[in-house]
């Protein structure tokens, strides 16, 4: 994917009001400076939501939701990166730019797409000819609404169906190759991949034809289902069958069931379970899971009864795990022997599968279920093994309520992590609360206040050139801090949301983070003729030179000391020319530096 350029993000965020984004969405409520709401992406009743409009970011104290208007578009509106910004672009008039609009980088893969949807409207076109395919369709009481709706199509039998009709000169025949609608023989002979098969056109998350499945229309053919190969399109683990009709068919998913098949899929929607959807005849990957909760908050997984379905569904806990925040939910529906989703709808409807999907099996009680299969919890052995399978899966999850009470329960258990566990026993909010507390109670390092002071207001850091004495100084954060200010340099609009999401891969990042929502740093600035101190802005630049200040005269004492205990070591012949001049130049700095603070 193109990259658009930081400058341009950095600009379009500044121009754009997060307030109002936000408030469009979501009922906010002005607290101060800020504005607070319940978290549209967790379920609370009391408001630990809030929207900095200085900061231009959102944080959540109860499920750790944060961002800028781009991610809360994302996250909300269930946009892609690109089409969030254009969404923004577009409220403040701002062009996206040109040569960024393209998603593609190889012009071919548009060409791709053309190749591979024109594929699928043949199939589908061939439907209409094929009395063999439709009587199976009937057979199989899929209805006419949605053989339109998911394009179903017919692949005629014969080895050269498709190719004749577009594989009509060299270019046309390299797309569809790449395409994955070609086999080859050993000769390099080229002919049609799916024969006389029902296809099912699988749809990209912007309702682009990316890949087929092909279904047999004789019982015993093999294989039952014939799939595209992996192409530049189509990676099949990362793509579900039928998000794309779901999302079309709703514009808040409140869940999506995940079933095994094609079938399956399309017959819950035609029965009204309208927001299932399908991995393609593969486990459950971290992709998948991904891409789940990024468009629901619940999900439930539907596997059969049978050991192999049940060794399906712990894959999908070990993807699931580290994505369980606050406010998304995990269930497991087990099939009766011999049934499946589409199987279950035709013969109980709609009611009876709702029914099953309302006494789901938790994720909590699935997990702690499949550890204790074979765990007697009678006897301390027992608790012990359970306590030593369950720790490392648990510590997958991500901090939260959610994490907290998965603890408890296998503390219930097992006895084990009491005491550990104990203090954690306050909400969330309270708890984020509390260690803001704590941090403010032992005095910041100056490292801290300036780290803070630029993330809260990063043009602070404009005010001072970006080579600093400081940068030497052997203290903790001093690196950061020093990147920090580059990184302001390079993108003098960058805000609060930015520079956390620039330093969000980072081990420092859930620090950091607190940082930023921390109460504004205490002001160091001098007070005015008239008794008062300079309010915002203007006061925090002060402070921040302040800090920087005292932390280069550290730096130069640091280095002063540095040069004169060579000195006491070897004579002065310890030091080069240069060091000497150095040490000179130093003194001569730390003399006006104390002259100063004086
Ligand atoms: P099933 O064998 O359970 O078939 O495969 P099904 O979905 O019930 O299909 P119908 O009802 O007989 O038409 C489940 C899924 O596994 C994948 C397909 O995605 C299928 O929908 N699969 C199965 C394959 O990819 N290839 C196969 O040969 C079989
Ligand atoms: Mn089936």
């Amino acid at each position: 994917m193109a990259r658009i350029p930081d400058g341009f993000i950095d600009d379009l965020l500044a121009r754009s009001d997060l307030v109002e984004i936000i408030g469009a969405r979501v009922p906010l409520k002005r607290q101060g400076k800020e504005y607070s709401a319940r978290c549209p992406f967790h379920d609370e009743r009391s408001p630990s939501f809030t929207v900095s409009p200085t900061k231009q970011f959102y944080h959540c104290f109860g499920c750790g939701a944060h961002g800028t208007a781009i991610s809360f578009l994302m996250n909300y509106d269930r946009l892609e990166f690109l089409d969030a910004v254009e969404e923004l672009a577009k409220r403040v008039g701002m062009e996206v730019p040109r040569d960024t609009q393209q998603r593609n980088v190889n012009p071919e893969t548009n060409d791709l797409y053309a190749a591979v949807e024109a594929a699928a409207k043949f199939f589908h076109k061939q439907l209409d000819s094929s009395a063999k395919a439709q009587a199976y369709l009937d057979g199989r009481d899929v209805s006419a609404t949605i053989r339109e709706q998911f394009m179903v199509g017919y692949a005629p039998d014969g080895f050269s169906a498709l190719k004749d009709a577009l594989g009509t000169d060299e270019r046309r025949m390299r797309l569809l190759e790449r395409g994955g609608l070609f086999s080859k023989n050993e000769r390099g002979h080229v002919y049609d991949k799916f024969r006389d098969r029902v296809m099912f056109p699988i749809h990209d998350r912007r309702g682009r034809v990316i890949a087929f499945g092909g279904r047999v229309l004789e019982k015993d053919d093999s294989p039952k289902y014939l799939n595209s190969p992996e192409t530049p399109l189509f990676h099949k683990g990362r793509e579900l069958y039928g998000l794309w009709q779901v999302r079309q068919a709703h514009n808040k998913i409140e869940r999506l069931i995940v079933v095994e098949g094609y079938m399956d899929v399309v017959a819950l929607f035609q029965h009204g379970v309208t927001q299932a959807v399908a991995t393609l005849g593969t486990a459950t990957t971290p992709d998948h899971a991904e891409l789940l909760f990024r468009n629901a908050p619940d999900v439930y997984f539907c596997f059969d009864g049978d050991r192999a379905g049940r060794s399906a569904a712990w894959k999908a806990v070990e993807s699931v795990l580290p994505r369980m925040k606050d406010g998304r939910q995990a269930f497991f529906l087990f099939l009766p022997d011999g049934e499946d989703p589409d199987t279950l709808v035709r013969s109980e409807g709609r009611d009876g599968f709702e029914t099953r999907l309302r006494d789901a099996t938790p994720l909590s009680q699935f997990l702690f279920d499949s550890l204790s299969v074979d765990v007697n919890l009678t006897t301390l052995e027992g608790k012990g093994r359970l306590a030593e399978r369950a720790k490392p899966l648990l510590a997958q999850i991500p901090d939260g309520a959610f994490g907290d009470l998965m603890k408890q329960r296998l503390t219930e258990l097992t006895g084990v992590g009491a005491r550990a566990s104990a203090p954690e026993a306050q909400v969330p909010a309270q708890r984020a609360h509390a260690r803001m507390g704590a941090a403010q109670a032992n005095k910041p390092s100056l490292v801290r206040t300036a780290i803070t002071l630029v993330l809260q207001q990063p043009s602070v850091a404009l005010a001072i050139p970006s080579s600093l004495h400081f940068a030497s100084l052997e203290q903790p954060g001093v690196d950061l801090l020093v990147e920090m200010i580059e990184v302001v340099h390079q993108r003098p609009e960058i805000s609060t949301g930015l520079l956390l999401e620039h330093f969000a891969e980072r081990a420092e990042a859930p620090a950091l983070m607190r940082l930023a929502m921390a109460p504004a740093v205490e002001s160091t600035a001098a007070t005015q003729a008239d008794g008062r101190v300079f309010e915002h802005e203007d006061s925090r630049r002060q402070t921040f030179l302040d800090t920087i200040g005292r932390l280069d005269a550290q730096a130069v004492k640091q280095r002063i000391s540095q040069l004169e205990a060579r000195v006491r070591e070897g004579g002065f012949s310890a030091l080069t020319q240069a060091d000497k001049a150095e040490l000179l130049e130093l003194q001569g700095v730390a003399r006006r530096q104390d002259m100063g603070a004086r």
